[in-house]
């Protein structure tokens, strides 16, 4: 049997990959230049002329890792003692035993996009764990709360769509629940277009109110699952014993609006009695500009809480008291901000892959856990979902993401050659949503 296909890589020029090496990330790393040094005072007034030293060798270290890749440098092992830096320099020898090319060295435009990428972000954070004491500075920080503010309207749309629910939910006929799952679950896909690494680190906020735009958008979901989702957890629901629990899981993406439209599933999904647990997953490190650490997970909720619209306070209210009652839980690992496949999740951290055996349902969030899930590589566009997974397994899961990077499996046949004859750019321009479930119900 053939192996699986090819990694998207910087190496086929003109592919998004290689736009987003030559191009994004680049700009994405001078604006992070820029945020430490708009920030010199800052540092100044906290910790005096050390703080002064530390921005300039923070900006000094992404200068050089900017120069590194503009030139096609290679890639080099990580120094800077932390958690994971022993698995990133294994990766990367691994990288270089697989290659018998040039000098034999991964390079940014040579090696596999998923790696680069993920290295870019944590080469990012080794400069900045390398100049104490601001080693503690989220670059992103900004932006991810920028974006929130930003959408200070859609927030409270949602907010209050929730809230009004909350009063008759009880009440609701199993259609008009199934019809509001939807609803959450939509609000929660487009949530995903508000990341902010697509944009370069540009603001990216959502503007109109996204309730009202959601039968519009319908046209826009290639693959829909939503169903299977449904029979899944209200099937859970009927034969639940009075203490049993019902556990989904959900592996967060971007901070800012996209949270709050996965806070108010999540909330949805307990307040229906859908779900009896939630368990989120973030990123240990600011990571692909916008992704949620557990320090932007509780700030927004505070915010949201301390918000003056009441509908909106309450949901914040509401939130802070699940987690002290355990209902919903944040977990941190690793993994998540590793350059590895999904597939190699049970060999790599064995921890987490027991963790997500335990849920009913996974539902992954957002573009960078669509690419490894499926490995980033180059599939045909039929080839089955299952087989894409490459043997990650864990529970039934579900992919809810905005299309911005050239890997799309599980389509209809002629579905993504009718799409790119009439839109070039239907991979990568977030317009285009999936709900793609694997597993038995
Ligand atoms: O920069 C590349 C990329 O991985 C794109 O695929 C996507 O635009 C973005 O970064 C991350 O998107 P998301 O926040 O949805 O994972
Ligand atoms: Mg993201």
């Amino acid at each position: 049997m053939a192996g699986p296909p090819a990694f998207l890589s910087g190496r086929d020029v003109g592919s998004f990959a290689y736009l987003t090496i030559k191009d994004r990330i680049p700009q994405i790393l001078t604006k992070a230049i820029d945020t430490l040094h708009r920030h010199k005072s800052e540092f100044f007034e906290k910790h005096g002329e050390k703080g002064m030293e530390a921005e300039k060798k923070a900006i000094s270290l992404l200068s050089k890792l900017r120069n590194e890749m503009q030139t096609d440098k290679p890639i080099i092992p990580l120094v800077e003692k932390f958690a994971d830096t022993d698995i990133w320099n294994q990766y990367l020898e691994y990288q270089q035993s697989l290659l018998n090319e040039g000098d034999g060295k991964p390079r940014w435009f040579y090696s596999p996009w998923l790696f680069v990428e993920c290295y870019m972000y944590r080469r990012i954070h080794e400069a900045v764990i390398q100049s104490p004491p601001i080693d503690d500075f989220d670059v992103f920080r900004e932006s991810k709360e920028q974006n929130f503010f930003e959408s200070q309207e859609s927030v409270i749309a949602l907010c209050t769509h929730l809230q009004e629910l909350m009063e008759t939910i009880e009440d609701l006929d199993e259609n008009r629940l199934k019809n509001e799952f939807f609803k959450f679950l939509q609000i929660s896909l487009w949530g995903n277009k508000c990341d902010l690494s697509l944009s370069g680190g540009e603001s990216s906020s959502q503007k109109t109110d996204i309730i009202d735009s959601l039968e519009d958008l319908k046209p826009f979901i290639l693959v829909n699952d939503m169903e299977h989702l449904w029979s899944l957890l209200s099937n859970c629901k009927k034969i639940k014993e009075k203490a049993s629990t019902i556990r989904v899981d959900i592996v967060l993406d971007n901070s800012g609006f996209e949270l709050v439209t996965d806070l108010t599933l999540a909330d949805f999904l307990l307040s229906s009695k859908l779900a009896t647990e939630i368990h989120f997953y973030g990123k240990t490190i600011p990571w692909f500009v916008s992704d949620t650490t557990i320090h932007d997970f509780n700030w927004l909720i505070k915010q949201v809480k301390h918000s003056n619209h009441k509908w909106v306070s309450k949901c914040g209210a509401d939130w802070e008291n699940y987690i002290k009652m355990g209902r919903w839980v944040y977990h941190d690992h690793i993994f998540w901000t590793l350059p590895h496949e999904f597939c190699a999740m049970s060999q790599v951290a064995p921890d987490l892959y027991a963790e997500l055996q335990k849920a009913r349902l996974i539902l992954f969030k957002g573009d960078l856990n669509y690419r490894k899930l499926t490995g980033d590589r180059k599939w045909e566009f039929t080839v089955p979902f299952h087989q894409a997974l490459t043997g990650f397994h864990p529970a039934p899961l579900c992919s809810i993401r905005t299309l911005k990077a050239e890997v799309q499996v599980g389509l209809q046949p002629g579905q993504g050659e009718q799409l790119a004859a009439s839109e070039p750019n239907w991979l990568t321009a977030g317009k285009y949503g999936i709900f793609q479930f694997d597993g038995p119900l």
